[in-house]
């Protein structure tokens, strides 16, 4: 069991398109860890470098005490599954997923022993004489999973393993993938844009925007408490409603663009501190039909939307020219008017100019900061 240790790894393309930048992070092993951001952010480009088919422009990348940056590929010890799979097509299943002990001068009798366990406990044990050409996307990326496990490495590497899946198949993956790491603990670098999926999946997300991290945490962590605006509107769907608005020092109020006035609890206003722009952030969930304890903020507008979705309602709010989207209260039908209500404590506070997320100071029993 090794720790997986990037240090100040960037990758830079042709001179000017910087992939990754700076990236520093440490995977205590072993861990199942999703990796996630919009397309272009840098995913793929992580992985490779890890599997050793990409050199880091700067940086280094360790595996335990290993150095990993500067080894070759073979001799890496680490397994990467592909969202296309990338089966060899003129080779049976069995081909498949041999193929890595064989280049490795595995024993015959350890190989089909190997097959044989691995290709069972896929359930792909009744197709080994196929070509992938033969199989379905599902039983196909069942035999990329295969292959990976089959080299018994110490880190799997999966790139959008199930982007190309329909929803059903999807699912069974997804399970199929947390129960193969159950069993087998060998640290997964997760890598997927589906927030969804993110959020089920991993242990621990690292939350990625051109090339830079946002967050680490685990998923409820980054939920909960997103560190900036960025990752407050990617986790989540709806995502989090984010609304401008400016803190007013002497009052200890803050307005909001929609119009809605607030104070803030004093912990929130020592660490505003002065006057200035803010971005307020309220869940869809956190609102209801009726004030939490009298204290609530009170969102009066027009429904311009109202999506049932068997379990659920979201309602789209029109707050004069601004939408908020409203979830599991069920204010009206569209073209109605309507106020929905949150509480203060459901409120997270960013700061305007560069979407950081604004802790509450804690105060003595003095009342001094
Ligand atoms: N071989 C390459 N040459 C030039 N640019 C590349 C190359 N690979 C990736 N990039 C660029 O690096 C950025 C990150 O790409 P990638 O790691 O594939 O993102 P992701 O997997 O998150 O979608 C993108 O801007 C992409 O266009
Ligand atoms: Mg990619």
């Amino acid at each position: 069991m090794s720790e997986i240790r990037f240090e100040n790894v960037s990758k830079v393309f042709d001179g000017n398109i910087a992939a990754l930048q700076e990236f520093s992070l440490k995977i205590p092993s072993p861990r199942l860890v999703v990796l996630v951001g919009p397309s272009g952010c840098g995913k793929t480009t992580l992985l490779r470098l890890i599997a050793g088919l990409e050199r880091p422009t700067s940086g280094e990348i360790y595996l335990g005490d290993d150095r990993l940056d500067t080894k070759d590929v073979r001799s890496r010890d680490v397994a990467m599954v592909f969202q296309n799979y990338a089966l060899y097509p003129h080779m049976t299943v069995r081909g498949n997923l041999s193929f890595g002990l064989r280049i490795r001068k595995v024993p015959k009798e350890t190989i089909a022993a190997r097959v044989k366990e691995v290709s069972k406990s896929l359930e792909i044990d009744t197709l080994l004489d196929r070509r992938p050409a033969q199989l379905s996307g599902g039983q196909r990326q069942r035999v990329a999973l295969g292959r990976a496990i089959i080299r018994e490495p110490r880190v799997f590497l999966f790139d959008e393993p199930l982007s190309n899946l329909d929803a059903r198949l999807r699912d069974e993956m997804r399970y199929l993938i947390r129960r193969l790491y159950q069993r087998l603990k060998t640290s997964t670098i997760y890598v997927t844009h589906d927030q969804v999926e993110a959020m089920t999946i991993g242990e621990m997300l690292v939350v990625l925007k051109d090339g830079r991290i946002h967050q680490v945490g685990s998923p409820s962590e980054c939920y909960e408490r997103p560190g900036d605006t960025f990752v407050a509107s990617f986790l989540g769907s709806p995502p989090m409603n984010l609304i401008d608005g400016t803190f007013e020092a002497a009052s200890g109020k803050v307005r909001l663009d929609t119009g809605t006035e607030f104070a803030v609890a004093a912990g929130v206003a020592d660490a505003i501190g002065a006057e200035r722009g803010i971005v307020v952030g309220i869940r869809p969930e956190a609102f209801g039909t009726s004030p939490p304890d009298g204290v609530g903020l009170a969102f009066a507008g027009r429904i311009s939307l109202r999506e049932t979705l068997g379990h659920d309602v979201l309602t789209h709010v029109d707050l004069g020219g601004r939408e908020i989207i409203a979830r599991g209260c069920d204010p009206g039908e569209a073209g109605s008017d309507c106020t929905v209500y949150t509480s203060p404590d459901a409120v997270h506070f960013f700061e305007k100019r560069s979407g950081t997320r604004i802790v509450a100071r804690e105060r003595t029993a003095e009342g001094q900061v």
